[in-house]
């Protein structure tokens, strides 16, 4: 089996975007002078319809769905009893902010909190709002101007959370007058550590960039606020911090009087095999920060959790746009957490992460292309060599997902060196294998052929043209 990406509708829906979308009029250029050295376009497609663990393109082809609404979808493609929910909570309060479904939410939310510590929660749309939430608690409970966030995080596209993420240099371009607020640390990944090193030692160092460095020539102690950090990068490659880290934030932030600013948006609620990554730290973070899945892939829900006294009675902290907890997303937030009950879904997601890394961990060895395979419960990434003859970084990985593609697997590359791949937590294990032996095809077929695709964007079909 390989399809022909685009297929001809995908095709003529994508070409009707180029006069309206983003990035519309660049994609000619781009992809004439990549066609010029030699690469063809990347594959793409438009969803048709998405049912379980799969997802049909608009010319009939059917994927196995390891993108998942970017790790979005927990229960799978268009869980029934979800959808049902949601439409009954339409049919009975349309939009109103005030339902009856905030306060059950916020009940079960508070019961499934790391270490029963974080009793409070407080309604946003998006994970982004959720994080520019946070950091604003943050600030006012501490009376303090400074958070602290890593380099290679990713936070969201609002203006707050772009200041503090930090996945490439282009990142915060123009807008260095808007980041007073934020000091950037280096997180300590597993690739690109500084020549002589060890990946302990690196720890060691990131730790002590936070003790010493940034209070002796960033800032006073007693003017940062919290730690803002993702306990597992998502957008900046799957990779899995150790212990040591994790838990030596946790003693800065008590030894300082900062807070610990868990960003879960993607690693929560099951994705990396317990029900919040902080659990395999053994560490309480004071705000925790839940998205994505909470929306069990059909309406959005996301918001903050805290502490009684960080949440229960912050004067100046205020937080929840129009939006922030409607009705349907509460519904499906209530319904996906009964699911999650019901069906042991983060013991699912843990044994079928122990399933995926036993199949994964041997392409290490088996293929050069290959840098590191990085597994924590579904949290699924390989990063790859650079082995483009052009020298152009994002080409291995982005012929190996279009390979896939090809091949009937869909999974995230944007501009990284790195697939991502985000099953749902309940995928059939069978189904699951299937996918990752066609991945294996596809790195296969890569690691014979060489890169095929270089670095350029393929048509917008959003914001997006990855
Ligand atoms: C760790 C993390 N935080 C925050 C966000 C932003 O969430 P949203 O896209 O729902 O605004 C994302 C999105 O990918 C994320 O991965």
């Amino acid at each position: 089996m390989s399809y022909k990406l685009p297929g001809k509708r995908s095709l003529a829906l994508l070409a009707r975007g180029l006069p309206h979308l983003r990035d519309g009029l660049r994609y000619p250029s781009s992809s004439a002078s990549s066609a010029a050295r030699g690469y063809e376009p990347p594959g793409q497609f438009i969803v048709d319809r998405a049912e379980g663990d799969f997802i049909w393109d608009m010319d009939g082809n059917c994927y196995i769905d390891f993108q998942n609404g970017w790790a979005t979808n927990p229960l799978g493609n268009c869980h029934p009893e979800i959808i049902e929910a949601v439409h009954k909570a339409h049919c009975r309060y349309g939009f109103h902010w005030e339902h009856s479904l905030r306060i059950p939410l916020a009940e079960q939310l508070a019961k499934i909190m790391p270490g029963g510590a974080l009793p409070r929660f407080s309604f946003e749309v998006s994970g982004t709002e959720a994080v520019e939430s946070a950091i604003h608690l943050a600030l006012c409970h501490t009376k303090r101007r400074y958070i602290i966030s890593f380099t290679s995080s990713f936070h969201g596209e609002g203006l707050g959370t772009k200041m503090a993420s930090a996945y490439n240099a282009d990142n915060n371009l123009y807008m260095e007058g808007w980041a007073g607020g934020v000091i950037k640390a280096p997180y300590p990944y597993s690739e690109q550590i500084p020549a002589g090193m060890g990946q302990e030692q690196y720890v060691e160092y990131c730790l002590w960039y936070l003790a010493e460095h940034i209070p002796k020539y960033v800032s006073p102690v007693e003017n940062i606020a919290a730690i803002l950090i993702e306990p597992g990068l998502a957008e900046g490659g799957n990779w899995i911090p150790s212990v040591e880290f994790i838990q030596g934030i946790r003693k800065l932030c008590d030894d300082n009087e900062w807070l610990m600013i868990a960003d879960e948006v993607l690693t929560g609620l099951g994705r990396t095999g317990k029900m919040w990554s902080v659990e395999h730290y053994d560490v309480l973070p004071d705000i925790l920060v839940a998205g994505k899945n909470l929306s069990g892939g059909i309406e959005a829900c996301a918001g903050v959790a805290a502490t009684d006294e960080i949440l229960g009675d912050n004067v100046r902290a205020s937080g929840g746009s129009t939006f922030a907890g409607t009705p349907g997303g509460c519904a499906a937030a209530l319904k996906t957490l009964e699911i999650y009950e019901r069906d042991n879904i983060v013991e699912r997601a843990a044994s079928l992460g122990k399933v995926a890394a036993e199949y994964m961990i041997h392409w290490q060895q088996k293929y050069s292309i290959v840098g590191q395979v990085r597994t924590l419960g579904l949290l699924l990434g390989v990063s790859f060599n650079n082995t483009s003859e052009q020298g152009e970084e994002y080409a291995t990985a982005r012929s190996v997902r279009h390979q896939m593609m090809k091949r009937g697997v869909w999974a995230i590359c944007d501009f990284e060196r790195q697939v991502r791949m985000y099953p749902a937590l309940n995928m059939d294990e069978a189904v699951l294998l299937d996918g990752l032996a066609k991945v294996e095809e596809a790195i296969e077929h890569v690691q014979r052929h060489g890169p095929t695709v270089g670095d350029y964007p393929s048509m917008p079909s959003g914001n997006v043209g990855f």
